[in-house]
This record gives structure tokens, C-alpha cells and sequence, in this order.
């Protein structure tokens, strides 16, 4: 074990917990953060995306020993009203289904707007490519992260 200051969401938290642990559990079980999610495990899915430093980051495979004082960014973070761009694009177009995968869509989709922010299609199906939909959501999310780019 071992104590860990983290910044997450604008926000100093300190968690004491085994180094090797990853960010999706420590946000999960030790700081109650469950808007991301656990899908695969072993960063296939993009169920648990967040951002480390603003760059799309899938918290399963990352461990809080590898984070330091770089700031972390959940769902639950992204805005203060959930009113960030791709948040509003998200409800414009109706996109989630079951709503599993949608943080991590749409934590997907924001850091591709913040280092892009006029993506080509190509370029949205790209960055959107590894967060697995298993309803199928893919036609709208595309459209929702089209609509967020031209707000
Ligand atoms: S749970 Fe992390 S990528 Fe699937
Ligand atoms: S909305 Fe159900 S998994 Fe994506």
C-alpha cells in the first residue's frame, strides 16, 4: 500500500492503495467516481476512457502509480451542469442506448475535440473506432461528435 495524491476533476484526493491498482478502480471503489466503467479489462472496450491531461486515457490499464500530479478528468467532470459540447450534441441526437459504453463515448469524443476541433469523418471514426457499442449506436454517436464539432 502506498499513499497517492491524485488531481481529479479539479479536486486534490488522496487514496492509499497498492500501486499496481488501476485508475478505473481507485475512481470506482475509493472515490465513488462510477460514471466510468468497466467493460474489458484489459483496454479493448473503451468503457472506462477518461482523461489524463486532456488525451483520452482507458483507466483500466492504467495504473495509479503512473499518474502523479497530472490531472485526471472523469465523466463526472467534464462539466459542471452537463452542458459540455459533445454532452449536449449527445442528448440533441438521442445516442445512448443502454447508456453502458456512453461515458467513455463521449470522454472519447471530447478529447478528440479538444486536439481537433473541426474532425473530418474519417478522422471521427478513427479516434471513435476502439469504444465498443454493444447496442450500435455508432450512426449517432458519429453525428452527435459532428454536431458538438460545429457548436
Ligand atoms: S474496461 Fe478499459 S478498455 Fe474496456
Ligand atoms: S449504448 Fe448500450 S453499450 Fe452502448
Amino acid at each position: 500500500m502506498a499513499i497517492f495524491n491524485l488531481n481529479i476533476n479539479g479536486k486534490k484526493q488522496q487514496v492509499e492503495v497498492d500501486p499496481a491498482t488501476p485508475m478505473l478502480w481507485v475512481l470506482r471503489d475509493h472515490l465513488q467516481l462510477v460514471g466510468t466503467k468497466y467493460g474489458c479489462g484489459i483496454a479493448q472496450c473503451g468503457a472506462c476512457t477518461i482523461h489524463l491531461e486532456g488525451q483520452a486515457m482507458r483507466s483500466c490499464q492504467l495504473p495509479v502509480s503512473a499518474v502523479g500530479e497530472q490531472a485526471i478528468t472523469t465523466i463526472e467532470g467534464l462539466s459542471e451542469k452537463g452542458d459540455h459540447p459533445v454532452q449536449k450534441a449527445w442528448l440533441e441526437h438521442d445516442v445512448p442506448q443502454c447508456g453502458y459504453c456512453q461515458a467513455g463515448q463521449i470522454m472519447t469524443a471530447a478529447a478528440l475535440l479538444n486536439s481537433n476541433p473541426d474532425p473530418s469523418e474519417e478522422e471521427i471514426e478513427t479516434a471513435m473506432n476502439g469504444n465498443i457499442c454493444r447496442c450500435g449506436t455508432y450512426l449517432r454517436i458519429k453525428a452527435a461528435v459532428k454536431t458538438a464539432a460545429a457548436s
